[in-house]
Parts: structure tokens; sequence; C-alpha cells
């Protein structure tokens, strides 16, 4: 994950193009739930009005992730998986009744699997890219994008170019577990 950006701006319709391929994400059902929220230059002030208040970004650790020219907000919305799961085809699993039927709620593995898509589309266009928690502040991204109640956040991916230095965040200093140990 890069956490510093310069303030060069992606190429017209780049960051339209990653959205693109994750429309080829696999979801349960072909389910059409997942939507985005794409900020691009100085659109994405508003993002950061919201999430950082004045106090906050005084000490922000990460002030170089605020010149990333382009966020993505992933969206998803669980009742069109309900719905989708009542029809025909469907029916006989009873997902389409309640949430709580779910033993996995695959509104979240699709939306984790279309983020990680953008993630990989950014990397491979030589970008840098972060994805980050939005926490207490889904409800006033909502408000000032206008999101439809149903919908709820996966989290936002910062991408741009990366900027020389970047300063490991302190969750990487736990490393990574062995290929031996991670396969039961
Ligand atoms: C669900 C989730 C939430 C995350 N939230 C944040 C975040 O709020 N801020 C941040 O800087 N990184 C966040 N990250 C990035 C992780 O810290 C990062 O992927 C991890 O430390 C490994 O670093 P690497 O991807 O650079 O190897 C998040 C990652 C995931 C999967």
């Amino acid at each position: 994950m890069v956490r510093n950006f310069t303030k060069e701006p992606l190429s017209p319709g780049q960051a339209r193009s990653f959205i693109n391929l994750a429309r080829s994400s696999p979801r349960a059902g072909n389910t059409e739930g997942i939507r985005y929220s794409l900020l691009e230059n100085e659109n994405t002030d508003s993002y950061w009005k919201i999430t950082l208040d004045d106090n906050t970004k005084d000490s922000f650790p990460w002030p170089g992730l605020l010149n990333a020219p382009t966020l993505i907000i992933v969206w998803v919305n669980p009742s069109s998986y309900l719905e989708r799961y009542a029809e025909d085809d469907k029916k006989s699993t009873g997902l389409g009744e309640e949430e709580k039927n779910w033993s996995t709620p695959y509104w979240w593995v699709d939306g984790g699997m279309a983020t990680m898509s953008i993630l990989i589309a950014a990397e491979s266009d030589n970008l840098g890219s972060l994805f980050f928690g939005i926490f207490s502040h889904e409800d006033a991204l909502k408000r000032e994008y206008s999101i439809p109640e149903e919908y709820k956040s996966i989290g936002t991916i910062a991408i741009g170019h990366p900027a020389k230095h970047q300063r490991a965040s302190k969750s990487t200093l736990r490393g990574r577990a062995t290929l031996d140990e991670l396969i039961f």
C-alpha cells in the first residue's frame, strides 16, 4: 500500500477503466449490488473535509495521502442480494428471506473482490494505491454524495503516482506469515 502520493492526476478515463475491470469480478448469483463513488482531483476535497476535521488534519500521520488525485469509495447493497436470491433459481437456498440467513454475507466478499480488482488494475498501470477504512464517517459521506440509504461502505481506495519516500505503517512491521504457515 502507498500512503504518500504526488499531485499528478491520472490520465483521463484511467480510473473509470479500473472500475470497468472490476465489473468482471466474481459476485454471488451475478448480483448487481456494487456501486462506486469516483472522486477525482479537486472533487476529493469534500472527502477529506468530511473525514478529517481541522484538529485531526494537523496531526494526521499521512499528509501525502491527501495528495492522491483519485478516490474510489466502494458501496454494496445487501437488499440486492436478498432480491436476487428470492428469484426462482435461488429461492430454495432461503437466502432471499433475511440477511441473517447468510452464513457468509457475500456482499462483503464481492465488494472486497471488486476492490482488489481495482487495486491490482492500478498497480498494473504502475500507480500506487491504498485501501483504507471509513469508520465513523459513513453516514456523512452517504449524505454528501447522495448514496441511497440501503448501501453500506466497503471502504475507500486512494490511487495516484507514488511519492519518492514511503513511510511504512506500523502494521507492516508485523511481517507476513510464511506460505507453509498458511496452508492447513
Ligand atoms: C479492511 C482493511 C482496512 C484497512 N484500513 C486501513 C486504514 O484505515 N489506514 C491505512 O493506512 N491502511 C489500511 N489498510 C491497509 C493495511 O494496513 C495494509 O494492507 C497492511 O498493513 C499490509 O501492508 P501492505 O499492503 O503495504 O503490505 C487496510 C486494509 C484492509 C484490508
